[in-house]
C-alpha cells in the first residue's frame, strides 16, 4: 500500500540546506521513503495533517538507558567523580529487574514521546536488563543500537567485572540479540578506557570483528580523564592510539565516540579517516565541567558528527533542546575561543540531530528516496503568534520553545508507534 502524509514538510538533504514543502505531500511506502511532492494520484492513502510540521524523526546518537532516573541530578561534580559519586550507583541498581523494568519503560517512553526515533544507546554492566530494554524497545518500535556494557577496572567493587565474565557475557549478548529483532541491533559497548584493561579491549575489538558489529565509547571528553588515560598507557601517544591499538575504531561508520571536546589534530586526522562519528553532547559538556567542543572545526574539518543527548551528563532528552545548547556553546566558542571556525547555523545543526546522525544507521533522518519512513507530526499551533510564519521558522521555534506536548504522533518504518 502506497501512504502519503500532507502537511508542512521540512527536512535537511545537506548540512547547509532545508527542503521545504509547503502544504505538500509526503509518500513512502512499506518502510521507505518514495519522495515529496505537491501532486499525487488515486494510488495513495492520504493521512490528513494539513497545517502540521512533518519532519524526520531525532537521532540520539549518544545516550545512557541506566542513567534515566538521574536526570537533572549531580551536575555540581566533574566527569570522573560524577560517575563515582551518582553514576555508578544507580547503574548498579539495574542488577534488580523489577527496578530495571519499571526504570526502562520510563526511559523508553521518553523517547518514544520526544520523538526520539533512532539512538544508539548504553545499557548498564547487566545482560539480563540490557536484554529486556531491547525487547522493550522492540515491542515500543523503535531504531537503536544498544550496548551492554563492559568495565572490568577502575570501577567500585559494587559495580565491575572480571575479565573473563565480561568477555562471556558479551559474547552471549550479542549471540541472543544479533538475529532477534528488525531495528534492534546489538554494539560493543567499551566504556571508556580507564575502565577496560588492554585485555579485555583486546577481546572486544576481536568480538566486535568477529560478528561485523559496530562499537560505541567515550573519548576526550574532561581533561582529568585524558591525564588519566596518559597515565595507564604510556606505550601509546594518546587518548585515540588506545582505541586503535587494541582494534575498536572500526572504521567506515561503524564506531561512534562521545565527546571528544579536547581533539587535536593528530585525533581529528584519526576520526577523519577512519569515518569514526563524533557524538556532540553539549548539555553534558557544560554540566560536568567538560568544556566547549570544537565541533565546528571537527566538522569544517570532515569529521562525521551526529548530535547526542548523553542523558544524565545532558539532562535534556528532547533533541529540541539539545539543538539549542549545541548553538548556544557553539556562539560562545566562537566568541571566547576560536573566531576561526564559524558559530554553527540552524541548518547544520538540524541536519546532525536528523541526517547526520542518521548515517550511522544508513538512510535514515532523511525524506530522500529510499531512507526509512521515520517521521513526527509536529502541531506547533500553540507556539504561534500574530504573524504569518515561514516553516522553516515554525521549526525553529518548535526547537526552541517547543517540547513533547506539540509532538502529535511518531511513526517508524511507515507505522504508526504513536
Ligand atoms: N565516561 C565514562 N562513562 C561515562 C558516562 O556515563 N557519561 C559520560 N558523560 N562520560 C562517561
Ligand atoms: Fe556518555
Amino acid at each position: 500500500m502506497k501512504n502519503a502524509v500532507k502537511g508542512d514538510i521540512i527536512y535537511s538533504s545537506s548540512p547547509d540546506k532545508f527542503e521545504i514543502f509547503e502544504d505538500g505531500y509526503l509518500l513512502f511506502e512499506n518502510d521507505k521513503i518514495i519522495g515529496v511532492t505537491y501532486e499525487i494520484n488515486d494510488d495513495y492513502e492520504v493521512i490528513d495533517c494539513s497545517k502540521k510540521l512533518i519532519i524526520p524523526g531525532f537521532v540520539d546518537i549518544h545516550i545512557h538507558a541506566p542513567q534515566i532516573n538521574n536526570i537533572g541530578l549531580g551536575a555540581d561534580k566533574e566527569l570522573m567523580d560524577w560517575l563515582e559519586t551518582y553514576t555508578f550507583p544507580e547503574e548498579a541498581k539495574y542488577k534488580d529487574m523489577e527496578f530495571a523494568q519499571k526504570s526502562y519503560e520510563k526511559f523508553v517512553n521518553k523517547l518514544l514521546n520526544n520523538g526520539t526515533t533512532s539512538s544508539v544507546v548504553f545499557g548498564s554492566i547487566y545482560n539480563e536488563s540490557t536484554e529486556y530494554l531491547m525487547d522493550l524497545m522492540d515491542k515500543t518500535g523503535l531504531r537503536a543500537y544498544v550496548g551492554k556494557v563492559n568495565m572490568d577496572r577502575n570501577s567500585p567493587d559494587f559495580y565491575i567485572e572480571k575479565t573473563q565474565e565480561s568477555v562471556k557475557n558479551t559474547v552471549k549478548f550479542v549471540e541472543d540479540t544479533i538475529d532477534k529483532y528488525k531495528n534492534i541491533k546489538p554494539i560493543i559497548t567499551p566504556r571508556f578506557v580507564p575502565s577496560c584493561t588492554s585485555e579485555l579491549m583486546t577481546k572486544l575489538g576481536e568480538i566486535a570483528k568477529k560478528y561485523d558489529l559496530k562499537i560505541q565509547s567515550h573519548l576526550s571528553e574532561n581533561r582529568r580523564e585524558i591525564k588519566f588515560v596518559n597515565e595507564l598507557h604510556p606505550e601509546c601517544n594518546c587518548y585515540v592510539d588506545v582505541y586503535d591499538k587494541y582494534g575498536l575504531l572500526r572504521d567506515n561508520l561503524n564506531t561512534v565516540m562521545a565527546h571528544c571536546v579536547w581533539t587535536d589534530e593528530h585525533e581529528m586526522q584519526m576520526l577523519k579517516s577512519k569515518q569514526v562519528m563524533v557524538a556532540h553532547s553539549p548539555y553534558s559538556n557544560g554540566n560536568i565541567s567538560s568544556g566547549i567542543s570544537p565541533v565546528s572545526k571537527l566538522i569544517k574539518n570532515g569529521v562525521d558528527v551526529g548530535l547526542a543527548s548523553d542523558v544524565s551528563g545532558g539532562h535534556e532528552i528532547f533533541m529540541g533542546k539539545v539543538i539549542v545548547m549545541a548553538s548556544i556553546l557553539s556562539n560562545m566558542r566562537w566568541v571566547h575561543i576560536d573566531d576561526a571556525y564559524p558559530q554553527l547555523k540552524f541548518e547544520q545543526l538540524f541536519y546532525i540531530a536528523t541526517k547526520g546522525g542518521g548515517k550511522f544507521f544508513g538512510d535514515v533522518g532523511s525524506f530522500e528516496k529510499g531512507y526509512k519512513a521515520d517521521f513526527l507530526v509536529i502541531d506547533d499551533d500553540s507556539l504561534s503568534d500574530s504573524n504569518d510564519r515561514t516553516v522553516r521558522e515554525r521549526l525553529q521555534r518548535f526547537l526552541y520553545i517547543g517540547d513533547d506536548r506539540n509532538i502529535q504522533s511518531v511513526y517508524v518504518d511507515g507505522k504508526k508507534i504513536k
